[in-house]
């Protein structure tokens, strides 16, 4: 059983806490997450792990409210308990001086990408970063970036923050404007990283994504988290999460994603049905 102990409310559905789990802090690096259920009949869901923090023996999960599963764990509150947490899991980045770097977080995809960037920062690349977010109230951590970066663009859908569009629209000006960008990390909902990919393909600047199939074992052991890159079959548990954006076949990935939509609407049904969400399912 791990104990919540810090709950916060970064967005409208977005949530973080801050978990302990001296096990997992000690070993954790950017880039890796966990699979947690709640309790015992609970689905497994993969989640980055956000920061971690050796000493105090804590780990931090950032989690958007998208099916059941992440809607009950909205529910908990510091004090309470997650049943099980296995990690740290999958590869971590790969941390070097490369130079210049430009790190992308779409969503709640700013959360998993704000310690790989923090890393590369201390790698001594010079630090670009661009968020995303539907509008202002959806961004989160960006005093966070801000603090790891040497420059912050923001990008909202509706403009009501930085430049109105997506983060691959200011990437294509940070690529026009800059002399050199030696490495992209995208980290986002799949068309957004999928979009970043295209942007910078034809630039052939080397661009990493982070995937976050539907995973069960996450011990390469299942198949659930299938991918495609460079026309191999990838297991994101074990392989990734991180993969050349430049080789995922994006329509499998897509395809994959939408695999148990029809599952999940049953479940959020019969949770709603509960009287116990505010989701408006
Ligand atoms: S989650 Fe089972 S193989 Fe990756």
């Amino acid at each position: 059983m791990y104990q919540i102990i810090d709950k916060q409310i970064l967005a409208p559905a977005i949530k973080q806490f801050i978990v302990c789990a001296p096990d997992i802090a000690k070993k954790a690096q950017p880039g890796q997450f966990i699979i947690l259920r709640i309790d015992d009949i609970g689905e497994r869901i993969p989640l980055t792990i956000a920061d971690f923090d050796r000493q105090s023996g804590t780990i931090t999960l950032i989690f958007q409210e998208v099916g059941r599963t992440t809607y009950e764990m909205g529910k908990l509150d510091a004090g309470d308990y997650i049943l099980d947490l296995v990690g740290p899991l999958g590869k971590a980045s790969e941390i070097e001086p490369y130079g210049h770097v430009v790190c992308i977080g779409g969503g709640v995809g700013v959360a998993p990408v704000y310690p790989i960037t923090r890393a590369l920062k201390q790698a001594g690349n010079r630090v670009t970063s661009i968020i995303g977010a539907r509008s202002k109230e959806h961004l989160i951590l960006k005093d966070e970036m801000a603090a790891v970066s040497d420059e912050l663009f923001v990008a909202t859908d509706d403009g009501s923050e930085g430049q109105k569009g997506f983060v691959s629209d200011v990437l294509a000006q940070v690529i026009r404007q800059s002399d050199s960008i030696d490495l992209v990390v995208a980290i986002g909902p799949l068309p957004m990283m999928k979009a970043v990919s295209a942007v910078t393909k034809p630039f052939e600047i080397h661009t990493t994504v982070s995937l976050n199939p539907i995973m069960v074992d996450g011990t390469g052991m299942c198949g659930a988290c299938r991918v495609s890159v460079g026309d191999e079959t990838k297991f994101a548990c074990v392989d990734g999460p991180e993969f050349d954006g430049h080789l995922v076949d994006w329509q499998l990935a897509q395809q994959r994603a939408r695999m148990f939509t029809n599952e999940e609407g049953i479940a959020m049904k019969g949770f709603c049905a509960g009287g116990e969400c505010q989701c408006q399912k």
